[in-house]
């Protein structure tokens, strides 16, 4: 289990946050149409959020402030919060997440191309991952209370 991102982690990460600026949404949307290749995933999403476009920037703009507060994290504690509650309100369990994590990462890849290497989508599996325990921890506990 990770249990903090090294320093070398939190530089590439937030160096690549001016692209994530530019084609966040067109990454997230890429991402989608990776994970809604498997039917009951794309089940547990609310269609008209799909189809009017506002998931995929919801999550673009998730992933953007992610990258820039990587060292501060503390400031997206609400935003973190609010993730969970929706997490658990649609039945998203921590299996769930080695999935989104193997549409994303390659996402990146289809959208951003030689401008990432092996060392900026390793570490932004590490991030990924980071950031997955955050919120499986927090929905663990909202389940249990529910
Ligand atoms: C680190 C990983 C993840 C991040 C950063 C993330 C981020 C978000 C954000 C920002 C929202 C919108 C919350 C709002 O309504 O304001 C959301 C909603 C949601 N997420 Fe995630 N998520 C992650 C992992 C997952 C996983 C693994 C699944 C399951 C496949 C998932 C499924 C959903 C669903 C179903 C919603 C509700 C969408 C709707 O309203 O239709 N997410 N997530």
């Amino acid at each position: 289990m990770t249990t903090t991102l090294s320093p070398e982690t939190i530089a590439i990460v937030k160096a690549t946050a001016p692209a994530l600026q530019q084609h966040g949404v067109a990454i997230t949307t890429r991402m989608y149409e990776r994970l809604f290749v498997d039917p009951e995933v794309k089940a547990l999403f609310d269609e008209a959020a799909q189809e009017s476009g506002e998931q995929p920037k919801r999550l673009a703009a998730a992933i953007l402030a992610y990258a820039k507060n990587v060292d501060n994290l503390g400031v997206l504690g609400q935003a973190v919060e609010r993730m969970a509650q929706r997490h658990v309100e649609t039945g998203v369990k921590a299996e769930h997440y080695p999935l989104v994590a193997a549409a994303l990462l390659p996402a990146i890849k289809d959208v951003l191309g030689d401008a990432v290497d092996d060392n900026i989508l390793s570490a932004w599996g590490e991030a990924y991952w980071f950031l997955a325990e955050i919120l499986t921890g927090r929905e663990k506990q909202l389940y249990q209370a529910a």
